[in-house]
C-alpha cells in the first residue's frame, strides 16, 4: 500500500496529539510530535540556565545546539513514543507548565527551527508518518499528501489541558491554563519565522463539539479520499 504522508498542524491543546497518535496506530505508520522537540530544547535551556532576567541567553543556546540530542523510543506499555533528551527520558517533564510557559519564545527563534526542521524532515523521508505541529504542512512537509489544520475554542482546549495535567498529577488552575493556550497562540501566529497559519490545501477541523471516536472516523475518512 502507498505510504504518505500526514501533516496535523493547529493552535495549542486541540488534541492534535492524541488525534495523530490514534490514526498512526491505525494506519501502522509513525508518530512524531514535533512539540516534543521544542519542549525538549526549552527543558534543555531551563536545566543550563539559559533563561536570564531579560529572556534567553541565545548566543549560549546556538552554541549548545549541536548537544542536544533528542530522540523518540516506542514505549511497550503505552504503546506510543516517549521523548528522550541526551538519552533521558524527560516526557513527564517537558509536559508541565514550567516549560508549557517558557516553549514559544524558544520555538520562535530562526536557528532552533531550522535545526528542529531538518530533524524532522529526515525522520519523515521514509514516508509513513503522522507528524504534528504547528508548521509541519506549511515549512516541513509542503507536499504532505494529507495535511490536516485543527482548531477549537480556547475554553475548551484549556479545559482538555486542565483535565490532561489534572490526569497526571500537575496542579494548575483553568485561568493559568486559558492564559497559557492563548498566550503560545498569539506567539505562534505572530512570529517571523515560520508563523502558525493554515496551509492553503490544508482541511480545517473545528473538533470543540468532537468526541475522540468522531475525530477519529472523520480523519480515517479524509485518509482514504487521498490514498
Ligand atoms: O504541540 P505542543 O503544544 O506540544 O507544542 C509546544 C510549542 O512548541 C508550541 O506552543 C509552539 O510554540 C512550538 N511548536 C512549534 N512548531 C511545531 C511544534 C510546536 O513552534 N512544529
Amino acid at each position: 500500500m502507498k505510504k504518505i504522508i500526514i501533516a496535523i498542524d493547529g493552535v495549542s491543546s486541540t488534541g492534535k496529539s492524541t488525534m495523530a497518535k490514534d490514526l498512526a496506530k491505525e494506519l501502522g505508520y509513525t508518530y512524531i510530535d514535533t512539540g516534543a522537540m521544542y519542549r525538549a530544547v526549552t527543558l534543555y535551556s531551563l536545566q543550563h540556565g539559559f533563561f536570564t532576567d531579560g529572556g534567553i541567553d541565545e548566543p549560549k543556546l546556538q552554541a549548545a545546539m549541536n548537544d542536544i540530542d533528542i530522540s523518540f523510543r516506542l514505549n511497550p506499555e503505552t504503546g506510543r513514543p516517549d521523548t528522550y533528551l541526551n538519552g533521558v527520558k524527560v516526557e513527564k517533564e517537558i509536559r508541565g507548565m514550567e516549560v508549557a510557559n517558557r516553549v514559544s519564545p524558544i520555538a520562535a527563534l530562526g536557528f532552533v527551527r531550522r535545526a528542529m526542521v531538518a530533524k524532522q524532515q529526515e525522520m519523515g523521508r521514509a514516508k509513513g508518518i503522522v507528524m504534528d505541529g504547528r508548521d509541519i504542512g506549511t515549512v516541513v512537509f509542503p507536499d504532505a499528501e494529507l495535511k490536516i489544520y485543527v482548531t477549537a475554542s480556547p475554553e475548551v482546549r484549556a479545559q482538555r489541558r486542565l483535565d490532561e495535567l489534572k490526569a497526571k498529577g500537575e496542579a494548575a488552575s483553568f485561568e493559568e491554563v486559558l492564559e497559557n493556550v492563548k498566550t503560545r497562540d498569539h506567539i505562534d501566529m505572530t512570529r517571523a519565522e515560520s508563523p502558525l497559519r493554515k496551509a492553503d490545501d490544508a482541511l480545517e477541523l473545528d473538533n470543540s463539539q468532537m468526541t475522540i471516536a468522531e475525530q477519529k472516523a472523520w480523519l480515517l475518512e479524509q485518509y482514504k479520499k487521498v490514498i
